[in-house]
């Protein structure tokens, strides 16, 4: 049960005032007993034990001291979510479909990234700032509604650079790539890993990296160098930035083998007794692999269904029995209605469920999409 009173980086917060009865609020009770889990300050937790590790490699192996933060509010507004780090007004990112509203300014926030601009102001120009963060998404092995992120940034002065003979620019990118790829041999030793060019709205240019884990290539991060507007508006003319963001749990399937991210919430002993503080990369032995179930269901949809709003559904019912909700089918007849078919992957990291057990979550769900999306089962 979702505790009705949160403490957290020294506020207090009533439910109500997160699961608020607000027309924009989209904040389910699943969602909300989330914040204040803080994964990433547990030291015997892999999420913990990561971020201790690139502690680690920061103290040790970078030069320049960064200020760490691991304990900032979760409930930003959408000027720090988004404004501040120039999210353009029609970015899909700022959609009630992948984001958690509170109210109508009021969000949990989507990445690290929305703590930059406060940082900057208040002067620091090295840090770290790990923490929750929230978005609404599909469901299956590598997504997961609340993960964590750890977002590096650093500045530059022309001291930096103007020995180089590079401009800022090219020099930021540089010292970038290589601080990341240093990163990533000091936390995997070995492992194939490509640059991908990309898009930020914070950064320009911006790069992606993945990581090959499970026969796919997995993206980890997303970093660039900071777009100048940002670091003006905190009074730096003169200077050159880069920003990185990581996400801790897709490193930490690759580097302790954890094959389903919802198992970084169980507290099953056979799991959380794996781990241990300072151990990085201790190979995670599945205790056994109960079998899945699959239910499938097709129905005609509106012009409002999304695939995030079905996923959420099917998690507020399940919670974390379910383990994939796929699109298995989808056409449109003469009449010009669409049909969608998706398949239920039901199963249990811990114990094995029974038919009956399955049957009346999927009934509850069909019931649920039926009332909340409106749409015509099939
Ligand atoms: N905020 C980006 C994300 O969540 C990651 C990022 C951080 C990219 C900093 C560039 C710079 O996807």
């Amino acid at each position: 049960p979702a505790a009705s009173l949160l403490e957290l980086g020294g506020f207090k917060m009533a439910k109500d005032d997160v699961v608020r009865d607000d027309p924009t609020n989209n904040v389910p009770d699943s969602i909300f007993s989330k914040l204040g889990m803080q994964l990433h300050r547990r030291d015997h937790h892999p999420i913990g034990i990561l971020k201790n590790a690139i502690y680690n490699y920061f103290d040790t192996t970078y030069v320049g001291k960064f200020d760490k933060f691991d304990n900032l509010f979760p409930i930003v507004s959408v000027k720090m979510n988004f404004d501040d780090v120039l999210v353009p007004e029609d970015h899909v990112s700022r959609s009630y479909n992948d984001t958690y509203y509170v109210d109508s300014q009021t969000v949990l926030r989507c990445h690290t990234s929305a703590h930059q601009a406060e940082l900057l102001r208040k002067g620091h120009t090295h840090f770290l700032v790990t923490g929750d963060v929230y978005r609404r998404d599909s469901i299956d092995s590598t997504h997961y509604p609340v993960f964590h992120q750890m977002e590096g940034f650093r500045v530059f002065t022309p001291d930096d650079w103007e020995p180089s003979g590079m401009d800022g620019t090219s020099y930021a990118a540089e010292d970038l790539k290589k601080c990341l790829e240093g990163l990533a041999r000091h936390l995997f030793g070995s492992v194939e890993m490509r640059w991908i060019d990309t898009y930020f709205p914070f950064t320009d240019p911006s790069f992606e990296l993945e990581i090959y884990f499970q026969e796919k290539w997995l993206e980890v991060l997303g970093c660039g160098v900071t777009e100048q507007e940002i670091l003006k508006r905190s009074g730096k003319t003169n200077n050159v930035a880069w920003a990185f963001g990581l996400g801790l749990e897709r490193l930490a399937m690759v580097l302790f083998d954890i094959p389903d991210i919802r198992l970084f919430w169980s507290s099953d002993e056979r799991f959380t007794s794996q781990f241990s503080k300072g151990q990085l990369g201790v190979k995670f032995k599945p205790f056994s692999k109960f079998p899945p179930c699959y239910k499938d269901m097709s129905f005609w949809i509106n012009d409002y269904f999304t695939e995030n709003n079905l996923c959420e559904i099917v998690r507020g019912v399940a919670g974390d029995l379910v383990e994939e909700v796929q699109l298995i089918d989808n056409f449109t007849n003469k009449k010009g209605m669409t049909s969608h078919c998706y398949r239920i992957t039901y199963r249990s990291m811990e114990r094995s469920l029974t038919d009956d057990e399955i049957n009346e979550l999927q009934w509850n769900v069909r019931e649920q999409v039926q009332n909340k999306l409106n749409v015509v089962l099939r």
